[in-house]
Parts: structure tokens; sequence; C-alpha cells
């Protein structure tokens, strides 16, 4: 074994975090919210992000922070639902970087109506995002990943995938959906060297919560009936993404990675 001497740092010893270190990471909804904590979460950790939003500011504007940060990105702006566009963001990402390590699949809508009050075009354009935007997303850059041998691919679902919210019913749908998903993907690709796993986020503070705004009662509620009494912050949402997109998750395929302070877990 190699000694140290006292206050050095032994040999190889990095300061900068180096958990993805020259992989390619495609993040979709990386124009806010938990997408864009994501982006710079990855790109801290070495990798090159390719930033993936409808909302081209919002993608341009996470890219100028990863900049600031001595980071390269590339914003594609790009509908998730939409399988054209979908393939030509993988198409984009190989001739910017070359390959795709990782995916994560952030991007997602809500539209809250009760189930007697939900439009069918709701109902259409929510399972379109949500669940065929990932479904899109997985299926490009999983056939790159399985030419490749390795890859990763992090979904997004929710507590609301596994159980139901007044309001939520075709979010929680589109999120049940997604479980499912990853679960197949984990099935067929793991023999290709390729893992997908799912975040179910419980409450985060993002744009998307902040458009149900709660009032102080129902706050107090929520956070009552969170056992850690508070809300997810961003080394909350950030954390369980690195650990499932770097080789620290290597015999972790097919899991639904809950990250709601307890509250699923109480039945108080
Ligand atoms: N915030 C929470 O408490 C919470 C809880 C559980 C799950 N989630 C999930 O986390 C993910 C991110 O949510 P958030 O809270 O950061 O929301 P957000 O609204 O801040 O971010 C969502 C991003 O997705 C993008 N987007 C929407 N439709 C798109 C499309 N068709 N194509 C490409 N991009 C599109 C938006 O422009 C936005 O940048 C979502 O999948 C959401 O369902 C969030």
């Amino acid at each position: 074994m190699t000694s140290c001497p006292p206050g050095l740092k032994p040999p190889g010893y990095r300061t900068e975090p180096t958990r993805l270190e020259d992989k390619v990471a495609i993040v979709t909804g990386g124009g806010s919210g938990i997408g864009r904590g994501v982006c710079l979460a990855y790109a801290r950790e070495g990798a090159q992000v390719v930033v993936v939003d409808n909302d081209l500011e919002g993608a341009n504007d996470t890219v100028r922070r990863l900049e600031a940060v001595g980071r390269r990105g590339l914003a594609v702006r790009t509908d998730v639902s939409d399988a054209v566009e979908v393939d030509a963001m993988v198409a984009a990402t190989l001739a910017a970087f070359g390959t795709v390590d990782v995916l994560f699949n952030g991007a997602g809508i809500t539209i809250p109506a009760s189930l007697l009050d939900t439009t069918v075009e709701q109902w259409d354009r929510i399972l379109a995002v949500n669940l065929r935007g990932q479904f899109l997303c997985l299926r490009a850059a999983a056939r790159v990943m399985v030419e490749r041998g390795h890859g990763k691919i992090v979904n997004v679902t929710s507590i609301l995938g596994a159980q139901a919210r007044v309001n939520r019913g075709a979010y929680g749908a589109s999120k049940a959906g997604i479980i499912s998903l990853m679960q197949t993907a984990a099935v067929e690709l793991g023999p290709h060297g390729i893992y997908a796993n799912a975040i179910a986020p419980g409450f985060i503070e993002t744009p998307m919560a902040k458009s149900a705004p709660a009032t102080p009662e129902e706050t107090r509620r929520k956070l009552a009936a969170i056992p850690l009494r508070r809300r997810g912050d961003h080394a909350d949402r950030t954390g369980p993404a690195i650990f499932l997109a770097s080789r620290e998750s290597d015999y972790v395929n097919g899991i639904v990675m809950t990250v709601d302070g307890g509250f699923t877990a109480s039945v108080d």
C-alpha cells in the first residue's frame, strides 16, 4: 500500500468530484426545476450535458449557468412527445459529443383537474408529454447505448405513480405508466449493459409545484405529514440522480427510488 505523509493527499486524490467524468448526459426538462438542478449537478461531476426542453429560453439559460461554472453544454429545443424531434435531438447529441452515456428523463407537465372535469385533450397531452415522451427519449437514447454496450437511464416518476391525490388523475396515470416503462427497460436492456431506474420525488419546490399554489393551512398540513418536516431541496433532488447515473449504482437496476422525506412511509 502506498503511504502518504500526514497533511498530503494520497496519489490520485482529486478535489473535484468526478463521478461522471467524460460522460455525455441528456437531461430532458433541463430548462427548469429538477431538470436544471440535475444539469448543473451532472456538469459538476464532469459530464458534458445536453439540455433538452421545449422552452429554448430556459434551456439556453441553463447552458449559460453550466458555462459559468466552466462546463460545456448544448441546448436543444425539443418537444419530447414528438418522435421526429426526439430522434433529431439524439442525432444532435451524437454530432456534438459522439455518444450518449446517461439519459435523465425529467420533462413533465401537470394540469390539475378532477376526473369529471378532465378533458380528453388534457388527458392526451399529459400522457403524451409524460409517458410517451419518456418512451421516445428512452428508445432513441437506448438505441445508441445498445451499440456502445453501456448506459444509465433515470426516469422521473412521482409518488403519485403509486398513490392517488385529488385532481391529479391523468398525471398519476402517466407516472404509474413510467414505472412500468422503466421496469420493462430494466428487463429488456439489462443484458446489454444498460440500467433503467426511476426517481419518485415527493414534495419538491419547483415552478411546477408552484403552479398549484397551496394555502398556508394546506402547506402546514403537507409539511406535518412529512416525517422530515420539510420540502426537498436542491441537494435532495440531485443526489439520487447522480447516484443512479454513476458507477456507484452498478448493481441497481429496475428500482423506484422514493425521495419524499418519508411521506409515503407514514400512515399518519
Ligand atoms: N416538483 C415536484 O414536487 C415533483 C414531484 C414529483 C415529480 N416531479 C416530476 O419532476 C419532473 C420535473 O418537474 P419540475 O417540478 O422540475 O417541473 P418544472 O415545470 O420546473 O420543469 C419541467 C420542465 O419540463 C419542460 N417541458 C414541459 N413539457 C415539455 C415537452 N413537451 N418537451 C420538452 N420539455 C418539456 C418544461 O419546459 C420545464 O422546463 C417532472 O417529470 C415532474 O412530474 C416533480
